[in-house]
């Protein structure tokens, strides 16, 4: 990749960033920063700031303050070393309807110095097909994957997507995951914004969540708002014979149903599966339905988003 010396030096430095457009407040704040190799997502809802901040780390938007570095450089500063070393997926619209898919590629690889094969690149975001056909033919979908070509065309040692596989059909979608982990094993930095959390979980090394323009939680998929430990429910039925009142490590909900299910909440799932399972043996019982269940990353990024909403001095 590009020749950079090892480093380790962030890929992406973000501090105290801010922007403002006009009263808008729309980055207040932010803080992160980006290891070299590693694929971090940001996620946020509607408006949170996510592409004022991508954009502000292309180079294409103007920071009202804070710092930032891409490669230990100012996107801001205009190097032109900045170009050939940073990969951008553009918002559509920025090339010419009339060319065709190979056209439009060959185009942008004679931006760069070494620039990756056209061919392999156009097959690689599933275009090959219509390596002929003109720009303005294409669909919503295939021009997503045209502007991840473009992205990928020069090799980039750090490559920004927002939102890439936004209109991708499942099938699509799963071909740029697979595309963008090859990019991971090429060592290159990813950032990359998304609103599905299936992709976020099958992807990012790290996840940091925006609201109102700064960071309200970072860390990995898995253990996300302590997911991996907090808030697990254990359920399982117990047989008539039993009586739940004689359960360890309660207190537990028995259903109202009568199907004799009983459920907890609970940060401690391994002492409280030990009590449970040990109780269990001794009465020689068999749990039926016994789950261990955690909160989805849904559940903890809507709970997250939803407190971070509350009381963070914004409006809505
Ligand atoms: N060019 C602009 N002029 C004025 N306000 C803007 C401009 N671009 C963005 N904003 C405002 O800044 C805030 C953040 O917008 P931004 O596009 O960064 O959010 P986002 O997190 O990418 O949202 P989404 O998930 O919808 O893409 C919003 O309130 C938006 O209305
Ligand atoms: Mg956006």
């Amino acid at each position: 990749m590009g020749g950079t010396p090892a480093s380790h030096e962030p890929a992406i430095v973000v501090e105290g960033l801010r922007k403002d457009y006009g009263k808008v407040r729309a980055v207040d704040g932010l803080s992160f920063q980006v290891r070299r190799g590693e694929i971090y997502a940001l996620l946020g809802p509607n408006g949170a700031g996510k592409t004022s901040t991508v954009e502000i780390l292309e180079g294409h938007r103007r920071r009202s303050g804070g710092m930032v570095r891409v490669l230990g450089l100012d996107p801001g500063a205009g190097d032109r070393h900045f170009r050939e070393r940073v990969g951008i997926v553009l918002q559509s619209g920025g090339m010419d309807a009339e060319l065709t898919v190979w056209e439009t590629v060959s185009l942008f690889a004679g931006l760069y110095a070494r620039p990756r094969d056209v061919g392999h690149t156009i097959e690689r975001v599933g275009l090959a097909a219509k390596r002929r056909a003109r720009v303005r033919t294409l669909s919503g979908g295939q021009l997503r994957r045209l502007d991840l070509a473009l992205a990928l065309i020069g090799d980039p040692e750090v490559l920004f997507l927002d939102e890439p596989t936004t209109g991708f059909d499942p099938n699509a979608r799963r071909e740029a995951w697979d595309m963008i982990c090859g990019l991971r094993r090429s060592g290159t930095t990813v950032l990359l914004t998304s609103h599905y959390l299936d992709e976020v979980q099958n992807l990012a090394d790290r996840v940091g969540v925006i609201s109102h323009g700064h960071l309200v939680e970072e860390s990995t998929p898995r253990a996300l708002g302590g997911r991996d430990v907090s808030g697990t429910v254990i359920s399982f039925r117990l047989p008539a014979r039993l009586r739940g009142s004689q359960l360890p490590a309660g207190p537990w909900d028995e259903s109202a149903d009568g199907t004799g299910e009983f459920t907890m909440h609970t940060d401690e799932p391994t002492r409280v599966l030990l009590a449970l399972t040990q109780w269990a043996a001794t009465h020689d019982v068999e749990l039926p339905g016994l789950t261990v269940t955690r909160p989805s990353l849904e559940d903890v990024y809507l709970r997250i988003t939803g407190q971070a909403g509350i009381g963070s001095g914004h409006g809505p």
